[in-house]
């Protein structure tokens, strides 16, 4: 069948069909409107801005889809919808318009968890994967681990308690004067610097707790650039970048160990926007070899935000017989009423 899948959570508009089955996974349209120019001017996301792009561009990608894809809404089996967790005006958007799609055609509908969508990228890169298997969400808003039992039930087992790694990432790029968002952008800077010129404190805590907490690694990074710049001088920009990410690296990679050893999984997933860090990428990769871990890390398209993670979410929430009907609303929060 195919899905349509609306993703309207943050700062990026994406409309996508995937056809999905028991065996075949396609993506036939994947359209990303990104606003990443605009709200890179203020150095962050402004969730009214987010929202009125996001009804600039809705309608019109959608109709890209379709015309990508080569189909029309006829052909459509179910529209799925990012619900939660988001900026609530900007998921807003794209449940009020998948409803309208939904209902004044006869299509059914879906609410899709923006965190498990994240996940599902990887059934759309990986068609033989089923579940169990442990999952790594690693974004601009979540640092979690996920013991993924069935395509539909997510057992969270692992959490940041403050920050999220992107949260992290962004807000040192920021004050190193790098473009919003700074992730992708320090990813880079990090090969130029000594990973071992500054020891910062480490974001996984300590003991068989599968937790993480960024906001002490942020401190420490940003004394360190307040305490050089009082000393009138300037702080060797590569280096940090090349230490702080060293350091977070290394965390994730201890609690996903940990992870592996407590679950007993053989398949890791990778999921997110920040997936698509290069030192991390490497290092769960030299991790999987070591344990004989299959990982899976889908494309750089399918780490960040897009419509095509959200239809595959939606094709297994229909298969599961979860609709929903006229009174589907958004929320902020990570768990909606009845998930
Ligand atoms: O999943 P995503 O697109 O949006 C959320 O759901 O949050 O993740 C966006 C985050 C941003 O913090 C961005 O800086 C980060 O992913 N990111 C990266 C990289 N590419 C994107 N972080 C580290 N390294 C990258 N290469
Ligand atoms: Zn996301």
């Amino acid at each position: 069948m195919y899905v349509l899948g609306i993703e309207s959570s943050c700062d990026e508009t994406s409309a996508a069909i995937v056809r999905m089955d028991e065996t075949s996974r396609e993506i036939c349209a994947n359209i990303v409107a990104s606003q990443i120019d605009t709200h890179r001017l203020y150095g962050g996301v402004v969730p009214e801005i987010a929202s009125r792009a996001h009804v600039e561009a809705v309608s019109r990608i959608t109709y890209e889809a379709l015309e990508t894809a080569k189909l029309s809404l006829s052909d459509i089996g179910a529209v799925a919808v990012t619900t939660h967790p988001g900026l609530i005006g900007a998921l807003l958007v794209g449940v009020n318009f998948a409803k309208s799609l939904a209902f004044s055609h006869g299509i059914p509908l879906v609410s899709v968890n923006h965190i498990h969508a994240h996940v599902a990228a990887a059934y759309l890169s990986e068609p033989l994967l089923r579940p169990p298997y442990l999952a790594l969400v690693v974004s601009g808003g979540h640092t979690s681990l996920y013991h993924v039992r069935d395509e539909i039930t997510f057992e969270e087992i692992g959490a940041t308690r403050d920050d999220a790694a992107g949260e992290a990432f962004d807000k040192i790029g920021r004050v190193i004067g790098l473009p919003y968002p700074g992730g992708a952008a320090l990813d880079k800077l990090a090969y130029e610097g000594d990973p071992k010129a500054f020891s910062l404190p480490s974001p996984a805590i300590a003991g068989d707790e599968l937790a993480f907490s960024f906001s002490g690694l942020k401190t420490a990074a940003l004394n360190l650039i307040n305490s050089t710049t009082q000393r009138g001088e300037t702080i060797n920009r590569a280096d940090l970048a090349a230490s702080y990410t060293a350091t977070i690296v290394r965390a994730i990679e201890k609690k996903v160990d940990q992870a592996l050893t407590q679950t007993g999984e053989k398949t890791l997933v990778m999921a997110g926007g920040v997936a698509a860090n290069s030192h991390l990428r490497a290092s769960l990769t030299r991790l999987c070899a070591k344990r004989g871990v299959k990982l899976i890390a889908p494309p750089l398209a399918l780490c960040g935000d897009n419509g095509a993670m959200v239809a595959a979410a939606g094709y297994f929430e229909f298969m599961a017989g979860r609709l929903s009907d006229t009174s589907l609303n958004a929320s902020a929060c990570d768990i909606m009423a009845g998930e």
